[in-house]
């Protein structure tokens, strides 16, 4: 048996259907580069009947990566897989992903179709898919809760109908290791063709088992794995890539299966997720939680420092985390800072260039070091972002132990200056209700977090703010060394958003 499996991360669609995720087109594209530093195998883009900003985001996607499968999703209506292909028309390597469910709940309570009539439905969009090109993925939705015996004459007529890739997800994490791994080879034995196909899964995670029922699944011989990075994705999140490969790497006895993974990578791709979704990893996450090699207890610090393996089963180094960084100051040139974006997976033009220098020179003058969670902070603000509505010109905040706070502030919105001012009941609040009340904004603020993107007590913060209008729900962030600019500056960004999303169609839900 083939032992090479196939890692798909779906970190840009079902990734991005997590509360609050969306990325514009450019961060997608951002992220797509990394992932095929990474060393993914299919990257699926986004899902182009969803919304014009999904099939931008393909779109361009498609145009740029070379080495890796870009694919698309599509429901099994044939404008859905026309949207599909054109949004592939110039990638190297295309793939259609075709999905319909076939739980008996599913097709009676969603679809309002037989079994027979999802099964015609299946043969006819995936040969239209084929008359189009070769390589065709097609997922069972809810394929763990559906009857064995349909499964296997689903992915039958899919495989006859051309499918090169049929996928069984486990849609609301319901099943449990053993119970899928058995699910795998009764497919894999009752499945008269499968032998044409690669068996993929996909796994969610609202009981906490996705890794485990992934691995499960790869020991009883599925070939693909569909991931995220850090597990993003819808309610409880999908597999994290993170933790199966270095599974697979830490275990090879019990998984002999190789990956193409470059797992020095997963660090900083991890890293670089958290900042263009402002999804935070919770510290104590396997592999990229910020305690993951944290050693707290004397006694375990004792050990390691006697032999790392006493308490470490991987090293740091191998997922990225490095205690020698390269860091940059006041007197690096513009040369040293390419350089320095470039091995990050930045190539800039001239013009952004110019921007990130100038950025890097501001911050330069207020923190000593400039490290590669500063840079990324100054690229996602500078370059990354959609064109913005309300821009930041100003804030001065007056606060303490005796004065009642108050913020006047000037915004630059569609291009012509605004000021403003408020009180509130701390620095925050009399920043935000200064904005507010110069766009009249109806936004909810639904969270705030900050974090320290870096060490040292001239660090940025970084926040992060959640705002809901109407329904629209966008994440804003922002970085700076003063908290109170940096509030402000998520909470614009996450206003721009709004309007952002506004622009676009409705997205169906599947
Ligand atoms: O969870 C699911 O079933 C999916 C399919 C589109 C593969 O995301
Ligand atoms: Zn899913």
């Amino acid at each position: 048996m083939n032992n090479r499996v196939i890692f798909f991360d779906t970190t840009l669609r079902d990734g991005e259907q997590s509360p609050g995720a969306s990325m514009n087109a450019a961060e997608k594209l951002r992220l797509a580069m990394q992932l095929e530093k990474l060393g993914v195998d299919v990257l699926e883009a986004g899902f182009p009947a969803a919304s014009k900003g999904d099939l931008e985001a393909v779109t361009r996607i498609a145009a740029k990566i070379k080495n890796m499968e870009i694919a698309a999703l599509s429901r099994t209506e044939k404008n859905d897989i026309d949207l599909a292909w054109k949004a592939l028309s110039h990638a190297a390597k295309p793939r259609i992903h075709i999905v319909i469910a076939t739980s008996d709940l599913h097709m009676s309570a969603k679809l309002n179709m037989t079994r027979d009539e999802v099964l015609k439905e299946i043969t006819e969009a995936v040969r239209y898919a084929k008359s189009m090109h070769d390589n065709i993925e097609f997922s069972a939705e809810d394929g763990s809760r559906s009857d064995r015996d349909f499964l296997c004459k689903v992915f039958e007529a899919a495989i006859e109908s051309g499918a090169t890739t049929v996928n069984l997800p486990d849609t609301v994490g319901y099943a449990v290791p053993n119970e899928f791994a058995e699910l795998i080879k009764y497919v894999r034995t009752n499945t008269s063709n499968i032998h044409k196909a690669v068996l993929s899964v996909h796994c969610h995670n609202d009981l906490g088992l996705a890794t485990a029922n992934t691995l499960a699944a790869i020991t009883a011989g599925a070939r693909q794995v569909e991931v995220t990075i850090n597990g993003i994705g819808e309610r409880a999140g999908n597999t994290s890539l993170e933790e199966v490969v270095m599974a697979i790497h830490t275990r090879p006895n019990f998984f002999p299966v190789s990956t193409n993974i470059n797992t020095e990578y997963i660090y900083p791709t991890s890293k670089l997720v958290t900042m263009i979704t402002g999804i935070m990893v919770q510290p104590n996450k396997a592999v990229v939680g910020a305690n993951a090699f944290a050693h707290e207890a004397g006694i375990h610090q004792d050990g390691v420092l006697k032999n790392p393996m006493t308490y470490e089963i991987m090293k740091p180094e191998t997922v990225g985390l490095s205690s020698n960084k390269l860091v940059l100051g006041k007197h690096s040139g513009r040369h040293a800072l390419r350089s320095r974006l470039k091995e990050m997976g930045y190539e800039l033009s001239d013009d952004e260039l110019k921007l990130v220098f100038n950025k890097f020179k501001e911050l330069s003058d207020k923190k000593k070091q400039i490290e590669d969670e500063d840079l990324e902070a100054i690229v996602n603000e500078g370059i990354l972002r959609i064109t913005d509505v309300f821009c930041l010109e100003y804030l001065h905040v007056a606060s303490g132990t005796t004065v009642l706070p108050m913020a006047s502030v000037k915004l630059l919105i569609n291009g012509k200056s605004i000021r403003g001012a408020a009180y509130g009941n701390g620095p925050i609040d009399a920043a935000f209700n200064a904005i507010a009340s110069l766009i009249n904004a109806k936004a909810e603020l639904l969270r705030f977090s900050i974090n320290s993107l870096t060490g040292g007590t001239d660090a940025q913060g970084e926040v992060t703010v959640r705002l809901k209008e109407n329904g629209l729900i966008a994440l804003g962030k922002g970085a700076d060394p003063d908290i109170i600019v940096a509030s402000a500056k998520a909470y614009i960004n996450g206003l721009n958003r709004i309007e952002y999303l506004k622009t676009l169609p409705d997205s169906p839900v599947i």
